[in-house]
């Protein structure tokens, strides 16, 4: 049964959580802090949870009965275009699929990339004006980069892929709680353009090979008889797109934390050791996955309450992220905050942890050090394009002015 002070005093969801509101869509905080603290586990009408608390997140999003995909979701909608991902598979297939590629990004393949990344990074500081202004500079510093490590482990030739970043925003579009029909229209097409680049890369491949790299590796086992062709693709273009996406978003509010925070960026030179937990604070505040979605195979108990079988319940790292009883001003940029919490959390948790964070955090920094070695500081011209929605947060292009 759910404890009686919930269900008496519950606001609507509509107060709790106006998914379609674009000032929730904008900055949501107010609500998760409303919810973390009086609603860490709310029961919505519609018979779905949300998980908010840090503790509850931490304890029960990875919990192993838990699947990402509910039946009826599997094969329909925009991201059915993904069904042979691990993001969309539980079990041992999904061990399985991640055994292929885990190898290519432990810490020590990452560490051969960084000499790739950082030379991508100083050609594209090559292009800041006379008057310090890089007009693109979520592209030079948050895709380029990227890409030139990507490139390197999938043994393909680089290219710019902001178009890639705009189909994976197009395609999270068609994720949020209550996807209108034009989002699904265009969620099809994001996935269509990514898709379609991926086959030609492929096709490159396949007259390249030899080189080790992984897709190298995954046409072995797709000759093997081990892989199917179409998880391959999928998984190409989930990695090709995800290399510039979320990293190219947390770059972008990397630049903001430096120009709201004068002597930030000295520090991040100065200071080797406070390099990690700048970039811990900015991926904490960042959160560009706002939100785990998975949906019970068994009866379970969070925080009091009973969620029955084939519930869907969303976790909500961006709000567990700002917990007051874990992050203190949680609202604040403070890189020297105690370390006691994972923040790690912005990457998920239990078994579909992001595969991509350490190249998201070898990359970031790498780009970042870069910058620090050529500049004293940041400032942001005009509003960067941000693309927020219910569940996840990106950015499309950011203008900045460096000052040496
Ligand atoms: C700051 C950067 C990043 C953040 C915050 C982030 C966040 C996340 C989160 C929260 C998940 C879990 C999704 C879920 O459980 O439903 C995830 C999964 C995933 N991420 Fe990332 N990600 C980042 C960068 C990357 C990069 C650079 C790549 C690839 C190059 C990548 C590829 C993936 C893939 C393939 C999955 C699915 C894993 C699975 O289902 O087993 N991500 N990411």
């Amino acid at each position: 049964m759910n404890p009686p002070e919930q269900t008496l005093a519950q606001p609507t969801d509509e107060e709790l959580l106006p998914w379609g509101d674009p000032e929730f869509r904008r900055a949501p905080w107010p609500w998760f802090a409303r919810l973390v603290e009086q609603y860490p586990i709310v029961r919505l009408e519609d018979g779905s949870y949300v998980v908010t608390g840090y503790d509850l997140v931490v304890r029960h999003a990875k919990d192993r009965s838990l699947v990402s995909v509910s039946e009826e979701d599997l094969g329909t909608g925009p991201w059915a275009a993904n069904d042979s991902m691990v993001l969309r598979k539980d079990g041992e297939e999904h061990t399985a699929l991640r055994r292929t590629f885990a190898p290519f990004f432990t810490l020590k393949a990452m560490d051969a990339l960084v000499e790739a990344i950082a030379d991508q990074t100083r050609t594209s500081l090559d292009e800041v004006g006379q008057d310090g202004i890089l007009l693109e500079a979520h592209r030079q510093l948050g895709v380029m980069p990227q890409m030139a490590g990507i490139a390197q482990v999938m043994g393909l030739p680089l290219e710019d892929a902001s178009e890639m970043v705009h189909a994976t925003n197009l395609t999270m579009m068609g994720m949020t709680w209550d996807p209108s029909p034009d989002d699904v229209v265009r969620a099809y097409e994001g996935f269509g353009y990514m898709l379609t680049r991926v086959d030609t890369l492929i096709r490159w491949k396949r007259e390249h090979r030899g080189d080790g790299s992984l897709v190298d590796h995954w046409l072995t086992l797709i000759d093997e008889g081990k892989i199917t062709e179409r998880s391959v693709k999928e998984h190409l273009q989930a990695f090709w797109a995800g290399a510039g996406h979320n990293p190219g978003y947390v770059l972008a509010c990397a630049l903001v934390a430096f120009d709201e925070h004068p002597g930030l960026l000295a520090i991040y030179r100065d200071e080797p050791a406070a390099r990690e937990p700048i970039l811990d604070e900015v991926i904490r505040l960042a959160a560009p996955e706002l939100a785990l979605d998975r949906y019970t195979t068994e009866p379970l108990e969070i925080g009091g309450m009973n969620v029955p079988t084939g519930a869907s319940l969303r976790f909500i790292l961006g709000a567990a992220l700002r917990d007051p009883a874990v992050f203190e001003n949680p609202d604040q940029f403070d890189h020297r905050r105690p370390k006691e919490a994972n923040m790690g959390i912005a990457f998920g948790l239990g078994r579909h942890t992001c595969p991509g964070m350490n190249f998201a955090r070898v990359s970031l920094r790498t780009a970042l050090t870069c910058v620090a070695e050529r500049y004293e500081k940041v400032e942001v011209i005009g509003e960067p394009d941000w693309k927020f929605s219910d569940r996840h947060r990106n950015c499309e292009g950011i203008t900045v002015r460096f000052l040496a």
